[in-house]
């Protein structure tokens, strides 16, 4: 469920227009919901609970500071994958006890500064990482906390570019060598060895994936406790799928997976920790974008907006479906049209959709990508010097700019030319 629906004929932000907005800001820009951040937060509490648990949220999926702040202050966690995301997490308030790291490229420099600000854990993605962070937490007279990612060979069953769990990909350690690698960290100096941590894969829209993940998991954690570690944290890590399109069946709700938590790792008396993004904060967000011209083509009319791929590179990167819906309804009623709804970069990939029912629609018109508040704004670069567009955050009848639109002056300002040219 989401905060995005029509009133008087015309598409809310909660209780926000989303065409006042417009108005005001100018298009295209992405438009997130304070009560659907909250509210997506809030079903995985309740889904985990009584269990004792934090629910880290994966800053890569949406990172500006005022979403951060506004899932901190509800008691959100967070999993970071960069000094970057780090020092987001720190600038939104949140307490390094509530940030976990992950990433399989830690530099050192990322770890003095985690360890610095106060961490929660690191979750260790191989031997070489686990004996580099040995070194700088002895070199700082700390102790760094840390799970171990161990990867469990399951098939997430997922888009190949976004599955994380099988052996041939870069992440964590065989799950077969996790004994020798646990005590290969016990003897380091400088580690605090408190769990395991997992992660298989995004935008999963099953339960059976997980199901495997967890029950290896499980049985690991028995293993290791008879050799005489300490686990007494699970990361379970994120991936929980959502309804991309409305017409679909739906992926499995928080509240199954919580289920599925505590029937598989429930009775092992850990805290659990999961790092989920998407569906978090990927129904909370929308594209919002203008169309510039209706093009006849040949084969198909070509709806040129102006949104582009690298404002939303999900289509273009993975293929992905974004619903597109027109911001005034009484457009809505008909899917009289099919288009190819494509942005001005000169690139064929820069094709929202292709073939695509929708109302007719003409110059001017406002439209929105549904489902862009995951992996949106965050992978948005300046290709075609186009300036990275607004984020703009909505909360009941307020909303704000949280991310400005750059003017061309400080882009181009930037560049320096050096003197001996
Ligand atoms: N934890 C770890 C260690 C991860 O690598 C990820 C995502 C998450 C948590 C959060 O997963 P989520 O709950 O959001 O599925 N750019 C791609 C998705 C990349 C996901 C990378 N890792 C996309 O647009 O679909």
């Amino acid at each position: 469920m989401d905060h995005f629906l029509y009133r008087n004929g015309t598409l809310h932000a909660e209780d926000v227009a989303v065409a006042d907005i417009a108005a005001q800001v100018g298009t295209p820009f992405y438009v997130y919901s304070a009560a659907t951040l909250a509210r997506h937060y809030t079903l995985f509490t309740e889904a985990l609970s009584p269990l004792p648990h934090l629910v880290c949220f994966a800053i890569k999926s949406l990172s500006n500071v005022a979403v951060l702040k506004l899932l901190g202050d509800l008691g959100a966690g967070m999993d970071v994958v960069s000094g970057g995301e780090y020092r987001r997490a720190v600038a939104a308030g949140v307490p390094g006890d509530r940030i976990v790291f992950s990433g399989v490229g830690k530099t050192r420099e990322e770890m003095r500064l985690a360890l610095e600000g106060g961490i929660r854990q690191f979750n260790v993605e191989s031997e070489p990482e686990l004996r580099a962070l040995s070194e700088v937490a002895s070199s700082m007279g700390t102790t760094a906390p840390i799970t171990i990612r161990v990867n469990p060979d399951v098939d997430a069953r997922t888009h190949e570019k976004i599955a994380t769990g099988k052996k041939d990909n870069k992440f964590g350690i065989p799950i077969s060598r996790a004994s020798e690698v646990y005590a290969e960290a016990a003897k380091l100096p400088g580690l605090q060895v408190i769990g395991i941590d997992v992660h298989i894969g995004s935008q999963l829209t099953e339960l059976e994936p997980f199901e495997q993940a967890y029950k290896k998991v499980a049985d690991l954690t028995l293993r290791l406790r008879s050799e005489g570690h300490t686990i007494s944290r699970l990361d379970l890590g994120g991936g929980l799928g959502i309804p991309y399109e409305r017409s679909n069946s739906a992926p499995p709700l928080p509240h199954d997976y919580g289920a599925l938590i505590k029937r598989t790792v429930g009775h092992l008396g850990c805290e659990i920790e999961i790092e989920p993004g998407r569906l978090i904060s990927g129904n909370s967000g929308l594209l919002v974008s203008k169309v510039i011209y209706v093009k006849s083509g040949e084969i198909s009319d070509f709806l040129i907006v102006d949104a582009a791929m690298n404002d939303l590179v999900r289509p273009s990167m993975y293929g992905a479906h974004h619903d597109i819906i027109p911001v005034t309804e009484s457009k809505a009623a008909t899917e009289a049209h099919t288009y190819d709804v494509v942005g001005p970069v000169c690139e064929t990939g820069d094709t929202f959709a292709k073939a695509r029912p929708l109302a007719p629609l003409a110059e001017d018109d406002l439209i929105a990508f549904r489902s862009a508040g995951a992996y949106g704004a965050v992978m948005a670069s300046e290709y075609n010097t186009r300036p990275l567009i607004p984020e703009v955050l909505v909360k009941d009848d307020q909303f704000a700019v949280i991310r400005a639109r750059p003017s061309y002056e400080e882009i181009l300002n930037r560049d320096t030319i050096p003197l001996w040219l």
